[in-house]
């Protein structure tokens, strides 16, 4: 049970980092749009920043009511080089899968191990995971109808400038 224990939340301190380091990854993301006066894309990686906290937040809370301890490692610095806002936006799908990818060999650690606990807990990032790639792949291919052109950008730019937190992700 100590050996499972530790392995789970050594596991769920690593997807900590991560979902941390998302946030950076974001924040980044927002400024590049920021410096390019493109407000409602900065907008709408502002609120993904700001989700990826709330995860982050999820697993520190987790982690203290299973009787663990939570480790803040560092947080690794984001590239934040985009050649374009299509591909900022792919880079964030990128990112998406490898979490879905570090969230599903979560679940598998604790089916493995027989941590029930930690086991429903990963089912709601699973979900969520879902929600984001559907989130992100769904922006590429409307970026990607727009192109190079002008007048779309700045129409797409509206649209993000109306993404709320939480539950209004289907308007962005
Ligand atoms: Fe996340
Ligand atoms: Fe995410």
């Amino acid at each position: 049970m100590e050996a499972t224990q530790k392995k789970i939340v050594d596991a769920l301190n690593r997807q900590l980092n991560k979902e941390f380091y998302s946030a950076y990854a974001y924040l980044a993301t927002a400024s590049y749009f920021e410096e390019q006066e493109l407000g409602g894309f900065a907008n709408f990686f502002r609120i993904q920043a700001k989700e990826e906290l709330t995860h982050a937040m999820k697993i520190f809370e987790f982690i203290h009511r299973i009787g663990g301890t939570v480790v803040l490692a560092p947080i690794a610095a984001p590239k934040a080089v985009y050649k374009s806002p299509l591909d900022a936006f792919e880079q964030g799908l990128q990112n998406e899968r490898a979490l879905a990818g570090e969230i599903n060999d979560l679940l598998t650690l604790a089916t493995e191990e027989g941590h029930g606990a930690a086991r429903v807990f990963m089912f709601w990032f699973v979900n969520e995971q879902v929600e984001e790639e559907a989130l992100f792949t769904r922006c590429i291919r409307r970026m990607a109808l727009v192109g190079k052109d002008g007048q779309g950008i700045l129409l797409l730019d509206k649209e993000f400038a109306e993404r709320t937190p939480e539950g209004e992700k289907k308007s962005a």
